[in-house]
């Protein structure tokens, strides 16, 4: 900033957007080698952290330099130490570990250097999402069961950003049944069942999804509201009831979310409310939802981010009325409609 208050543009900006992906990769390495770990029980020097891993000291000095920069690591003397916030997050076995949902981002940071194929060709390189749905319970081609473990654990990770302030902003005090479509690791269902304990919820996903989704219900005690129930939510029948919470499945799907809208128009009695979340970048506050649609093309056949705007669109053409649109968090927004 100059004298007369001018800001004055440089390259650094810029310089930082080139260089976001040293970050990420950085603590994925580290997750995969297990250091975090290490460092949780007692701090350590470059050279016995190299030693305890079997493994030169050059390249451990590289990573407890980038941690440091990331602020993950702090260094006291020669002793580097987990900050609260690593030993929080990214400690295996810690309850809010975010391990999973590093392995599934750097997955997705493997596949992205086919993001150019993607771009110019319109072409899913996993085909994890497929135009009529997903291709394999949630997992992409070839992951199996441990595909879904890990597309379920990134859900919850990033649920718990937002599934609390669902339940805070999506008024429900006067529904009795709501269905949650593609409940996915079932947070919201779980988080939506303690705010409001009058309310029973059916959650329906795919079999391997459900089997997950029933634990954190379960943990969550409220297993007594809460029913899961397989299903593919595209061809099967839905049980009456007067809401439906659509939260971050139309996002999957192309010219079939529209669809999906009109059916839960049909569903709903009259005075029935459809709650549509997201992440609709116009609605929420940070910047993941505008980068959110790569990593759509790189996983999905038709799927795109749909913002506020085209939901609410599809809403109003397929008869709802009221259709209100607010903010839920740094991820997401929320419309309702009311048939
Ligand atoms: C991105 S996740 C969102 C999960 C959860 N609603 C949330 O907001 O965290 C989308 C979920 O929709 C489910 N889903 C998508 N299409 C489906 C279908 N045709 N039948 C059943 N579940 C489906 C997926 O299996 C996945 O769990």
């Amino acid at each position: 900033v100059t004298d007369n208050g001018h800001v004055q543009p440089d390259s650094s900006r810029i310089h930082g957007i080139l260089t976001a992906y040293l970050q990420s990769k950085a603590v994925f390495v580290t997750l995969e080698l297990g250091i975090f770990d290490i460092l949780d029980k007692e701090p350590y020097t470059a050279a016995d952290l190299a030693g305890q891993m079997g493994i030169e000291q050059r390249p451990v000095r590289a990573l407890l330099f980038a941690l440091q920069g990331l602020q993950l690591v702090s260094r006291e003397g020669e002793r580097y130490q987990n900050t609260a916030e690593a030993s929080r997050y990214l400690v295996s076995g810690k309850p809010e570990y975010m391990g999973g949902f590093a392995e599934h981002q750097d997955q997705h940071f493997g596949n992205f250097a086919k993001l150019i194929d993607a771009v110019r060709e319109n072409r899913s390189i996993t085909q994890r999402v497929l135009k009529e749905g997903y291709s394999n319970q949630g997992a992409a081609a070839g992951e199996g069961r441990e595909g879904t473990g890990r597309l379920i654990q990134a859900m919850q990770v990033s649920s718990r950003l937002q599934a609390a302030q669902l339940a805070r902003s999506a008024e429900m005090s006067h529904i009795t049944h709501l269905l949650d479509l593609g409940c996915g690791s079932g947070a919201y269902s779980a988080a939506l069942a303690r705010q409001y304990p009058g309310l029973r919820i059916t959650a329906m996903d795919y079999p391997a999804v459900c089997e997950l989704a029933s634990h954190v219900i379960a943990e969550a005690g409220v297993s007594g509201t809460v029913e899961v129930r397989p299903a593919d939510i595209m061809r099967d029948p839905w049980p009456q009831s007067d809401a439906i919470l659509l939260s971050h499945v139309l996002d999957g799907y192309g010219s079939q979310a529209e669809k999906v809208i009109e059916k839960a128009y049909t569903a709903l009695p009259t005075g029935g409310q459809l709650f549509v979340h997201g992440h609709m970048p116009s609605l929420a506050t940070g910047l993941f939802p505008f980068l959110f649609g790569l990593i759509l093309l790189g996983n999905t056949e038709e799927g795109e981010v749909h913002d506020a705007d085209d939901v609410a669109l599809w809403m109003r053409r397929a008869g709802f009325h009221d259709v209100q649109t607010s903010n839920v968090s740094v991820l997401s927004g929320l419309i309702t409609g009311i048939k």
